[in-house]
């Protein structure tokens, strides 16, 4: 210890970035007044954990390596099996990030409650008491016989946990909360997190176990901290939706694994997280009936079709006219906006247009274009489109209509949620499978699908 030497660093609680010089604003993400004082003793934290060769031992042949063990294996949560790839892998480091209070330790616990019980699991908490987790188990009805729950906090303490419990999977609530005496700054600082991830790391490695870690994002989205954690990993999931409504989507940004295209779709409960299987009904509920200024499509969340309720509003705009919009991407409503004008005929540019998708859904697809147009022509009309009307297509700078991926997958959940009709691009690459009581509109720009829509009020 006596030649261990004391370093100064400075480091971005925002993004990570460190300089061994002070700056008032970071040079890598421009945030002012972020630039925190370390003290480091050079090779902190490297003495434990072993060092990063304990677990490389000789290279061997392709041929050589064994796969006979368990791969993959099943949470117990459906959806989140789904978001994982099939199953969690064996061995990974899954990071679940979310805004607080969106349910992240609701899920990890409800998972200890499904794993198959043979399974040891241990649950460290740095943010509740053995007493609230208790309480949070028993009205969330979990029963484990091999859960250990552990409230330290300290490096040295999990890892002595971890030699006598011996779990195969870890819950770590959350990674913000974790430190190592070794590092001299505050728990949740960017040093902290980057350490205490490196060491978890090495332990889920060395020991072959699943382990879940939770992490905090702050208000601008990212994980607080460094975003360094994101790449150490092998699974970033992400938590989204308003807390003020009950649906929540849990979304892949990093898999090692499986794709990233899949979404995992729940409900949040007094009794905990449900799984929605039919996440299109969810969306569509209490949706307004003979209203203007909503139109419905469908798009694709990796292998599942998902229905969407795009909403528009259209007000006469003072000297400044407004936008904004939620859901989808800015950049494309506002380029929807002046196709709608200069192609649809329809004067919106001038107004103040909000473009809104319901739920706390992102849809950045173009298929949504054409009930993007739709919605907003609508609301501008004041006519309804009628409630059991979807569209389906991406509109072109022209004001074109242009076919789109997974036709008959999006007509057929269309036709499945009990619609009537279909806006369509007229030159459909699909030939449509015949669908009993749905009716396609074959249109090839908007201004044809406003005229077969709103003009005449025979929708409804
Ligand atoms: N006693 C309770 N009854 C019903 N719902 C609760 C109760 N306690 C917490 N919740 C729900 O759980 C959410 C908190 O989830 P939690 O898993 O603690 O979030 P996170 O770990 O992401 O901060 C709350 O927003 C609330 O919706
Ligand atoms: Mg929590």
């Amino acid at each position: 210890m006596a030649n261990q030497k004391t370093k100064t660093v400075y480091c971005c609680a925002e993004c990570g970035y460190e300089s061994a010089n002070w700056a008032g604003k970071c040079p890598s993400c421009g945030a002012w007044n972020s630039m925190k004082e370390f003290r480091m003793q050079s090779g902190a934290g490297m003495h434990k954990g072993g060092s990063a060769t304990e677990s490389i031992g000789k290279p061997k042949r392709l041929s050589e390596l064994d796969t006979s063990k368990e791969i993959r294996f099943s949470t117990g949560i459906s959806e989140l099996d789904r978001v994982l790839g099939g199953g969690a892998v064996c061995g990974s480091l899954i990071l679940v990030g979310g805004a607080p209070g969106i349910g992240k330790s609701t899920l990890l616990l409800q998972l200890c409650g499904k794993i198959s019980e043979d399974r040891v699991i241990l649950y460290i908490t740095g943010e509740e008491s053995e007493r609230q987790i208790k309480l949070r188990a028993e009205r969330l009805g979990i029963e484990h016989d091999l859960l250990y729950v552990y409230t330290g906090t300290d490096m040295d303490g999990i890892r002595k946990t971890l030699d006598l419990v011996q779990p195969e999977i870890m819950i770590v609530d959350s990674i913000q909360t974790i430190s190592d005496s070794g590092v001299g700054s505050m728990p949740g600082s960017p040093n902290q997190v980057r350490e205490c991830t490196m060491q978890i790391l090495r332990l889920t490695k060395d020991r072959g176990m699943t382990v879940f870690l939770i992490g905090h994002i702050t208000k601008e989205g990212s994980l607080a901290g460094p975003k360094i954690l994101e790449h150490m990993v092998d699974c970033v999931l992400y938590f989204e939706g308003e807390r003020e409504t009950s649906f929540r989507i849990l979304r892949a940004v990093k898999n090692r694994f499986g794709s990233t295209n899949e979404i995992g779709v729940f409900e949040m409960h007094a009794d905990g997280l449900i799984c929605v299987e039919n996440p299109s009904a969810l969306l569509l509920s209490g949706r307004p009936e003979h209203s203007s200024g909503t139109c419905v499509t469908c798009v694709m969340e990796g292998s599942r079709p998902i229905l969407a309720e795009i909403q528009a509003l259209v007000s006469p705009g003072g000297h400044n006219a407004s936008r904004r919009s939620n859901g989808i991407d800015f950049n494309r409503a506002s380029m929807l906006i002046a196709v709608l004008e200069k192609r649809g005929g329809i004067p919106v540019t001038a107004c103040d247009t909000y473009v809104n998708v319901v739920g706390g859904l992102t849809v950045d697809e173009p298929a949504a274009d054409l009930a993007t147009v739709l919605a907003l022509a609508s609301s501008y009309l004041d006519r309804p489109l009628g409630s059991e009307l979807g569209a389906i297509g991406e509109v072109g700078l022209s004001g074109e209509l242009r076919q789109v991926s997974y036709l008959n997958q999006r007509l057929s959940e269309i036709h499945r949620l009990g619609f009537r009709q279909c806006v369509v691009p007229a030159n459909m690459k699909e030939i449509p499978a015949d669908l009993p009581g749905l009716e396609l509109i074959p249109v090839k720009n908007i201004r044809q699908a406003i005229q077969m829509t709103l003009s005449k009020q025979s929708t409804d």
